[in-house]
C-alpha cells in the first residue's frame, strides 16, 4: 500500500466513503503524492504519449491555427497566449519555432502564460522554451485567475480529461452518487453507491435512457473553466482551442480510466502512481460556455470536430509530405508519415480525439472548423 493509498484508507475509516471526485482529486493533485505532483514524464518512456509527442506536425498545425486566429482578431498587440497543462512544453515549442520564423509580428506580440500544477513538468517546459526568442519571458500560473486581462488565445490539449469528475449510478428509478469506500479487508478501495442523490440538471440528457447500474458523469471543474474562459473571451476577445478525447453528445457510460506504463490499469489501485482521465463531454463544455450568463454574451462555440479533420485542414498532411521529402533516409521518411497518420487516421487518434473552440464576440468561422477553399477540395 503506497502512502496515498494509506492516507485514503485512514480518511475513509474516519469519515466514510468519499466521492469519485474527491478520489480523483487526491490521486492526481495531492500536494505530496498526487500523480501530477510526482510523475514528471509524458512520452514513449512514461505512462502515456500525447499528440505533440507523436509528431512535431501537431504543434506546427496548432501554430498555424494560432496565427490565423490572431489575424482574424485583427492582430492585437500584445496578445496573451495561454496554454493549460503544457506537459513537456513540446506543443508550444513546435508552434513557436514555426511562428517566430514565419510570423515575426505575431511572435513579437505574444505574451506567454503557462498554467501548470506540476513543478516537474513546469521545469521541463522551461527547458523546452529556453532556446525560443520571446518578446517577454513566459510566466507560470497554477490557475487561469493569475493571467492578466486582455485579448487571449488559449490552448488545452489533453487537459480537460484530467480534471476530476463526479459519477452517478442508477439504482431502480433513483440516482446515487458513486463513491469510493473500503472492501471487507478494510484495505482495498472499492466503488460503492452513496446515498440517494439529486442528479445535477446538466445530466438530464445523459441520464435519458440509462439502464439499471449505468453511470453518468459530470466534470464540474471543466464546466467551471469553460464558463470562465467564455467570460474572459467575451470581455477582452480571443479564442480557446480544446483538443481532447471525448464525445460530441452526452451519453451514459463509465469513462474513468487508468493508465500506467502505456497499459490500462485499475482505477483504484496504486493511487498517485497511475494516470487517471475521463472522456470529455463536449456538449457539457459548450453548454457551460454558452450558459455562462450575460458576462459571456456574444460568445460562440465551434465543433467538436474530429482531430484528423481539424489537423488536415490546417495542412498537417502537406507538412508531413514536406518533412518526409526532406528526410535523410527512407526509414526516417516512413517514421514521419507513420506518426502523422497516427494523429489523423480515424482508427487511431483522428476520430476519438476532437477539436472544440470557444470564441469571443465578432469572430466568424474559426480556422480548421470550417472547410477552407483549399480544404474543400480534399475533404
Ligand atoms: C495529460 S497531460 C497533457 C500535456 C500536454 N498538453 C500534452 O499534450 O502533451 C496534462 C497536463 O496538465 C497538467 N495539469 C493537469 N491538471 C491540471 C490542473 N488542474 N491545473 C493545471 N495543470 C494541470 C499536467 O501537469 C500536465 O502538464
Amino acid at each position: 500500500m503506497n502512502p496515498l493509498h494509506a492516507s485514503l484508507v485512514a480518511r475513509i475509516r474516519a469519515g466514510g466513503p468519499i466521492s469519485v471526485e474527491a478520489f480523483v482529486e487526491a490521486a492526481l493533485y495531492d500536494r505530496d503524492h498526487g500523480y501530477y505532483r510526482t510523475q514528471g514524464a509524458i512520452g514513449a518512456a512514461s505512462d502515456f504519449i500525447t499528440a505533440p509527442e507523436v509528431s512535431q506536425v501537431f504543434g506546427e498545425a496548432v501554430g498555424a491555427w494560432i496565427a490565423a486566429t490572431w489575424r482574424a482578431l485583427a492582430a492585437p498587440d500584445p496578445v496573451q497566449l495561454v496554454e493549460f497543462g503544457p506537459g513537456r512544453g513540446t506543443l508550444l515549442a513546435d508552434a513557436l519555432r514555426t511562428l517566430s520564423r514565419l510570423q515575426p509580428d505575431l511572435a513579437a506580440a505574444l505574451r506567454l502564460h503557462l498554467i501548470e500544477t506540476s513543478p516537474l513538468l513546469a521545469a521541463m517546459q522551461r527547458r523546452a522554451l529556453a532556446d525560443i526568442a520571446l518578446a517577454a519571458p513566459p510566466v507560470w500560473h497554477e490557475r487561469l485567475d493569475g493571467v492578466p486581462d486582455g485579448p487571449m488565445i488559449a490552448l488545452a490539449n489533453e487537459f480537460f480529461d484530467a480534471l476530476p469528475i463526479r459519477q452517478f449510478v442508477r439504482v431502480g428509478d433513483n440516482w446515487h452518487e458513486r463513491r469510493v469506500g473500503l472492501a471487507a479487508d478494510g484495505q482495498a478501495l472499492v466503488f460503492v453507491a452513496g446515498p440517494l442523490a439529486e442528479l445535477p440538471a446538466g445530466l438530464a440528457d445523459a441520464a435519458e435512457g440509462a439502464a439499471e447500474d449505468e453511470i453518468v458523469e459530470t466534470c464540474p471543474a471543466g464546466e467551471e473553466l469553460a464558463a470562465a474562459l467564455a467570460s474572459r473571451l467575451a470581455a477582452a476577445g480571443g479564442a480557446a482551442l480544446v483538443i481532447d478525447y471525448g464525445h460530441a453528445r452526452a451519453a451514459p457510460g463509465d469513462t474513468l480510466q487508468a493508465v500506467r506504463g502505456h497499459r490500462f490499469a485499475t482505477v483504484l489501485e496504486r493511487p498517485g502512481e497511475t494516470d487517471l482521465s475521463h472522456h470529455v463531454d463536449f456538449q457539457a463544455l459548450a453548454a457551460a460556455a454558452q450558459g455562462a450568463g450575460p458576462q459571456a454574451a456574444g460568445v460562440t462555440t465551434h465543433g467538436p470536430i474530429p482531430q484528423g479533420l481539424f489537423l488536415g485542414r490546417l495542412g498537417a498532411g502537406e507538412r508531413a509530405e514536406a518533412l518526409a521529402k526532406a528526410a535523410t533516409d527512407p526509414a526516417q521518411a516512413q517514421a514521419i508519415v507513420g506518426a502523422v497518420r497516427r494523429l489523423l487516421h480515424p482508427g487511431r487518434m483522428g476520430l476519438l480525439f476532437k477539436a472544440f473552440a470557444i470564441a469571443g464576440p465578432g469572430l466568424g468561422p474559426l480556422p480548421g472548423f470550417a472547410p477552407s477553399a483549399r480544404g474543400q477540395r480534399r475533404e
